[in-house]
């Protein structure tokens, strides 16, 4: 039985929740990491004009523990990786790749909107991984204790240090001009670095970025709602009524009191009497909606919306829901099991959810939810106090400490209403994360680019002829922009 929790990461992460615990939490097959651009079939890289397999080598830059704190003497190592197949001299631009809640692949850093921009550009890519992800981590696990140095800022300062490394390392003139490219929470990285450290970046590319942090993300399923509706990806409103039809099924059923046939009909291990129990259920239903419509893809005449809502428009959604769930061993959504997980204090390079969900009490929230007073298709039981008891109960962080710091992450960034300058927001209508991203052209600069039709990163991905018109244009306005920053960035050069 899968389930889904999702992050805001550019590649899905699917958990299951079936198997026991490994000393080091996931097992490797349990998370499968479906590549950013997963319609690319490897050996048709030619056809993208990208090289499959361009050198790239990577290495670990120690790193102080605290930026902040000089009494703190600890340190880790921080994955990097270097691209400089394309890059043609020790002048030439700099293209910096962030690593967001995942581990920071060589996929992701070679093969991309921005490495086919690096080739145009003859510049240098460079990869930094997130501190607490993947290889970037400390040694001693995920206690509180170690997990007090996971933060935006941290990471931030991790960058900055690394530029002054990697222009010694490579030997690089101290004239080149940084770009720095991210999507998802490592676009809110992008845009952030360049507005917190305008002296060190030249230019940010912020796809997918939800710069506005929130507690209650209520907007993320209103989005979602939205876009099985649109035809521009195959749904339609009947696919939203027979979406409804089968969660207001179950809800009617448990206003009834029929828990057992609940049981019964998902062959859940427990009886969802408990309302935590319940919730944990209602999320994980969802979170399947929400993935499809998060990493939604066009291929032809279908896309993945499309091909859920040819499912669920039959004469009984509910038991077409039923079918789509229902394992042959009992499923188990209980939410102590759950909090176990989100407590797992094991390493893994793989693991995500532990620090994820930490960087979401501490900074973000991005909780969603599906109130009653929105347009949301699933259960109202999923609501933003269910979230908060993860930060209590997993973190021993308060509802009132997460509400406060959601605010301070605001105040200290701008959220939607930032100032500075040389940011590209770039956005797709499918993708429910934008609802918390920058919609429109703001003074200095800071620009906004909306795709018709694109979800989650879409823009990210190696350019294919088979993209939509609305995608084609989209790349070519964001090229049109990073080759203007470059052209800019040579006179100003020259006029000093
Ligand atoms: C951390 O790294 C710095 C710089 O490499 C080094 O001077 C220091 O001794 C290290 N501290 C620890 C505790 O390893
Ligand atoms: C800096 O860049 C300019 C323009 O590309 C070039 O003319 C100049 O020689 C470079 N300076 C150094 C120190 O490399
Ligand atoms: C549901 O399960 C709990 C134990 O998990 C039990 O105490 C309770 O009686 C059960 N309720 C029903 C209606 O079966
Ligand atoms: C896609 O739709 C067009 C127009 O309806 C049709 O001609 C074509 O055969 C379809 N292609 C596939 C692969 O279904
Ligand atoms: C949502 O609205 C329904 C009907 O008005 C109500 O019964 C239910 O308690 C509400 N649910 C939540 C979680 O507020
Ligand atoms: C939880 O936090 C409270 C208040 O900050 C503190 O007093 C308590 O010791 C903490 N409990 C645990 C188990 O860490
Ligand atoms: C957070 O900010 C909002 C809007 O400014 C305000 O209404 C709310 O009271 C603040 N909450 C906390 C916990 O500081
Ligand atoms: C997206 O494209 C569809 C179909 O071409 C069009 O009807 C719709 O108005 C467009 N939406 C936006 C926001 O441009």
């Amino acid at each position: 039985m899968k389930t889904t929790v999702l992050a805001v990461a550019c590649v899905a992460i699917f958990f299951t929740h079936a198997q026991a615990l490994s000393p080091y939490g996931f097992e490797t097959s349990e998370l499968h990491k479906r590549r950013l651009w997963n319609s690319v079939d490897v050996n048709d890289l030619h056809k993208y004009n990208l090289d499959a397999f361009p050198p790239a080598w990577s290495g670990y830059l120690t790193q102080p523990m605290d930026h902040f704190d000089p009494l703190v003497n600890k340190n880790f190592t921080q994955l990097y990786w270097i691209v400089d197949f394309y890059w043609k001299s020790n002048n030439h631009p700099v293209f910096l790749y962030l690593g967001g809640e995942t581990q920071l692949t060589f996929d992701e850093v070679t093969h991309g909107h921005h490495a086919q921009m690096a080739k145009t550009h003859g510049a240098l890519i460079l990869g930094l991984e997130h501190r607490f992800y993947g290889y970037s981590f400390a040694q001693e696990g995920l206690l509180l204790p170690q997990l007090q140095y996971l933060s935006s800022q941290q990471q931030l300062a991790d960058l900055s240090v690394f530029r002054g490394f990697a222009e010694k390392f490579l030997g690089m003139s101290g004239n080149n001009t940084w770009i720095v490219f991210g999507g998802g929470y490592a676009g809110a990285l992008s845009a952030w670095y360049r507005l917190k450290y305008p002296h060190l970046v030249y230019g940010s590319v912020a796809s997918s970025a939800p710069v506005r942090a929130q507690a209650n993300f209520e907007e993320y399923n209103e989005v979602v709602a939205n876009s099985f509706a649109d035809p521009i990806v195959f749904g339609s409103a009947k696919c939203v009524a027979s979406i409804r039809q089968a969660f207001g099924k179950i809800e009617q059923m448990r206003q009834a009191g029929k828990f057992d046939q609940l049981q019964n009909d998902f062959n859940t291990c427990q009886n969802l009497t408990k309302p935590n129990d319940f919730k944990t259920f209602a999320n994980y239903l969802q979170s399947r909606f929400m993935g499809t419509a998060q990493y939604n893809r066009v291929e032809g005449n279908s896309s993945s919306i499309g091909d859920m809502c040819k499912i669920m428009m039959v004469p009984d959604p509910y038991q077409a829901l039923v079918k789509m769930f229902k394992p042959s061993t009992c499923w188990d959504v209980s939410f102590d099991d759950f909090l176990e997980k989100l407590t797992n204090v094991y390493y893994h390079p793989y693991q995500v959810l532990r620090q994820w969900f930490y960087q979401t009490c501490t900074q973000f929230g991005y909780y969603q939810t599906c109130d009653n007073n929105t347009n949301c298709m699933f259960l109202p039981q999923v609501d933003v106090d269910y979230y908060l008891t993860w930060c209590a109960e997993a973190y021993n962080i308060s509802a009132i400490n997460v509400l406060e710091q959601v605010n301070f992450t605001n105040t200290y960034y701008g959220g939607d209403n930032p100032r500075g300058t040389r940011v590209l927001f770039v956005d797709g209508t499918i993708d429910p994360w934008y609802a918390l991203s920058v919609l429109k052209d703001l003074p200095e600069d800071l620009k906004f680019i909306f795709i018709n039709g694109t979800s989650h990163c879409e823009d990210m991905a190696p350019s294919n002829p088979n993209d939509t018109p609305a995608l084609k244009a989209g790349r070519l306005a964001i090229e049109k922009v990073v080759s203007d920053w470059l052209i800019q960035a040579e006179m100003e050069k020259k006029h000093t």
